[in-house]
């Protein structure tokens, strides 16, 4: 009996592995909080039993009063105080740590569905559970889900967030160490849930490189975008280098737009998306309302997050490139322009757009 139990026990492990960056200092604080708890636990019971012994019934013991001690108030009070303000100071700048990627971050994309991670890579290889990273890049996760709410773990980097319908959610890691890693869906999402799991393979960048330099078979993620903007009539509407009845997307990534109702918003992905699926929720000032059809049910989330690297591969990334000044100010179209540009039939259309 016992020489069964030892073996498991062996194999028991408090912590998986740690292969990221953020693991290490995610553990540290795990730890703290742990032996906190243990040691005011420790304290507690020792009080119990203490007072329990000290103050147990006994006959003839005369009682006498206790007044109230201000001193032992105060440092049964600002002790705790103290110690949650480090739980809360060390927890807060961890949590903004994993909500801010680095800017250099390399960007995949993420699509939960009942039951598979679907990934997309800029270059335009796709993949079904399972995640190629190189060691020692920090990658950025841009995740949306097709139908219910999963949550996308990956224990060994200590990284997990929920990937919710309607918008999207990310998470960062910088993978310390190469090999093989478990991927999870951490949210009961389903009569699957349990299968919707895979593997992360941290991989050395060299190695990566020769992975990655297959690609993908119908071109980059902006190709696949492009594509499909010309399949859906985008381009009807929002013509490349002059005002259609829509908004020129040439250079507004990531840049502030003016709109309608007075409000600014920053073209960034989740605007994008919103733009897409649901034109109506934010118009561009100098443009109207129900112009644009609406893709909510045309395009699954792979598609738009094709078409948002299309618009993306418009902006050119380069400080040097914001410097020439060269391209579009921010849509803020004068009225005379947009109705002249009305009578123009989409003539670029075939044009291809701007390589980075
Ligand atoms: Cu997806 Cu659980």
């Amino acid at each position: 009996m016992q020489a069964d139990i030892v073996p498991i026990l062996a194999q028991l492990q408090l912590f998986p592995t740690a292969a990221s960056k953020q693991a290490g200092p995610i553990d540290d604080l795990y730890w703290f909080l742990t032996i906190v708890s243990a040691i005011m636990t420790a304290l507690i019971f020792l009080a119990v039993v203490v007072f329990a012994w000290k103050y147990r019934r006994r006959e003839n013991v005369p009682a006498h009063q206790i007044e109230g001690s201000t001193t032992l108030e105060l440092t049964w009070s600002i002790a705790p105080f103290l110690i949650m303000l480090v739980m809360f100071w060390w927890g807060a700048e961890l949590f903004f740590q994993a909500q801010n990627p680095p800017k250099d971050a390399m960007e995949i994309f993420v699509t939960g569905k009942q039951w598979m991670w679907k990934i997309q890579y800029p270059d335009g290889a796709r993949e079904i559970d399972a995640l190629h990273v190189p060691v020692g890049q920090p990658v950025k996760l841009t995740m949306a889900s097709e139908d219910v709410i999963h949550s996308f773990s990956i224990p060994a980097f200590r990284v997990r967030h929920d990937v919710i319908p309607g918008h999207y959610d990310t998470l960062w890691f910088t993978p310390t160490k190469t090999g093989q890693y478990h991927l999870f869906c951490t949210e009961y999402c389903g009569n699957q849930h349990a299968g919707m799991i895979g593997w992360v393979y941290v991989m050395e960048p060299r190695e990566y490189a020769i992975w990655a330099s297959g690609g993908g078979a119908q071109g980059s993620l902006a190709e696949q975008g492009q594509q499909l903007f010309q399949q859906n009539g985008c381009a009807t509407c929002h013509l490349l280098d002059q005002q259609g009845r829509c908004p020129i997307l040439r250079n507004i990534y990531n840049k502030p737009v003016q709109l309608a109702d007075g409000r600014t918003a920053i073209a960034d992905d989740a605007y994008l998306r919103e733009s897409i699926l649901d034109p109506n929720a934010k118009i561009v000032s100098g443009f109207e309302p129900n112009v644009m059809p609406n893709f909510k049910g045309q395009l699954s989330e792979e598609n738009v997050i094709q078409l948002i690297a299309y618009i993306k591969s418009l902006s050119p990334t380069t400080p040097a490139s914001q410097q020439s000044g060269g391209g579009l100010p921010p849509i803020t179209p004068t009225r005379a322009g947009r109705q002249s540009s009305i009578a123009n039939t989409p003539g670029n259309q075939g044009k291809t757009p701007a390589k980075q």
